[in-house]
């Protein structure tokens, strides 16, 4: 049987990821080799127990502080042995991270075939987000079969000349790792949290790490948080803190010790999302939240100038603010407090996905290599 390899390595790849591998697992037509680069550490290894994945390989990487180059070199030397004595016939990458354009560029090296799945987003900001408007695009050049979360990521795809034949539009394996787990009612292990969920209160669910926020607006969104904290003493503000230094750096000195505000360690996939749905509303620049808050009729305020995911944004589920501390306190209270404004804002839409991601992936694959036959794209 042909042998599929999926390669990932942070937090975000191992989410998308997981239906994917269990799909793979469950496939009688393709056998599935999983390896992780761990460019993250403990925040891999969380979803990946939490999705009962055992990776059959690990290159390990995780150093704390790591630089992108040293992502990159060590993941491609690490998969140029892997491939020299277990060689896949495809590899599947995911997204945009840095291990995802490193696990194309080596596999291209092999002559392995490279499947991108989560291709075709585009925010037009080589720049923005940084570095993965960048590392998605070097993936689509070398990418033998792109699957398209929706119609716009694969008119993206096309306006780049990559034939039409090539793209298959799957929809966000996100959506299907959300429904495996949302509905599920996962009990916290901080009981500060348990305690929140038995009270009925207001929460505001907040997420940030992007590289290009660090520093100066990091800590913009760390002082916007505490003046809506003293504006709002009823709101119970949630912050799931990425393990990343610079980010606690940035964010935790203006909102320690304050009575409305809960900063946790990054919550396990099936407590996050059970946090977002007892969630009022969502302050984030995280890339997955924008795709899972939607499905659950969440508003959700994106701290970015630009954004590669429009299509909620039309929905009005979305709103992008930026970076700016005045903006951010606004926004919120907009959405606290200005009546009727929540309510066009909280529109249940799955733009990404209906569950059926994985499915569709392991479908494309079985037709590219041979022993399946073209199947209908998402939304069509
Ligand atoms: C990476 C991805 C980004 C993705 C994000 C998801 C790249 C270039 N960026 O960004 O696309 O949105 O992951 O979270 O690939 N750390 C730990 N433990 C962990 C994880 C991180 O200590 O489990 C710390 C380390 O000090 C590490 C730092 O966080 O150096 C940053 O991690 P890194 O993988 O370099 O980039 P992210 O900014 O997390
Ligand atoms: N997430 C999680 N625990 C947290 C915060 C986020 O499990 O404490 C999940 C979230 O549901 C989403 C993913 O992590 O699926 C997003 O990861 P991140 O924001 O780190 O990366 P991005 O999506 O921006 O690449």
């Amino acid at each position: 049987m042909p042998l599929v390899m999926p390669i990932y390595g942070t937090r975000p790849e191992a989410i998308k990821m997981a239906p994917i591998v269990a799909a793979l697992q469950q496939s009688s037509s393709l056998d599935q080799f999983t390896t992780v680069t761990g460019q993250h550490r403990s925040m891999l290894d969380q979803v990946n127990s939490i999705f009962g994945i055992v990776p059959d390989h690990d290159l390990n990487i995780f150093a704390p502080g790591q630089t992108l180059n040293g992502i990159l070199t060590k993941t491609i030397d690490g998969l140029d042995k892997l491939f020299s004595v277990n060689r896949p016939d495809a590899v599947v990458v995911q997204g945009d991270t840095t291990t995802s354009t490193a696990g194309a560029i080596a596999a291209f090296y092999h002559s392995i075939p490279v499947v991108h799945a989560e291709a075709g987003l585009r925010s037009g900001d080589l720049f923005s987000p940084f570095p993965e408007e960048a590392n998605r695009k070097i993936t689509s050049q070398i990418a033998s079969l792109h699957l398209a979360p929706t119609s716009t990521s694969r008119a993206n795809l096309l306006r780049e000349n990559i034939p039409s034949a090539d793209i298959v539009v799957t929809g966000n394996t996100v959506i299907d790792a959300l429904f495996m787990t949302v509905d599920k009612k996962v009990p916290f292990t901080d009981p500060a949290l348990e305690e929140l969920a038995a009270r009925d209160e207001k929460i505001l669910l907040v997420t940030t790490h992007r590289r290009e926020n660090q520093g100066e607006a990091m800590r913009g969104v760390g002082r916007a948080l505490a003046r809506i904290a003293d504006a709002e003493p009823d709101l119970i503000i949630v912050v799931p803190l990425h393990k990343n230094p610079l980010v606690r750096e940035a964010v935790i000195p203006a909102i320690e010790g304050k009575k409305n505000v809960l900063i946790v360690e990054p919550l396990p996939y099936g407590e996050f999302t059970r946090m977002l749905s007892m969630s009022h509303l969502v302050l984030t620049d995280s890339g997955g939240v924008q795709e899972e808050a939607p499905s659950l009729g969440k508003p959700v305020l994106v701290m970015r100038e630009n954004t590669e995911r429009p299509e909620a944004v039309d929905a009005g589920t979305v709103k992008l603010i930026g970076t700016d501390e005045d903006r951010i306190v606004a926004e919120v209270d907009q959405l606290l407090n200005v009546r009727g404004y929540y309510d066009s804002m909280a529109n249940a839409v799955n733009p990404y996905g209906d569950g059926k991601a994985a499915a569709r992936t392991v479908a494309a694959i079985e037709q590219m290599l041979g022993i399946g036959s073209r199947i209908a794209d998402f939304g069509d």
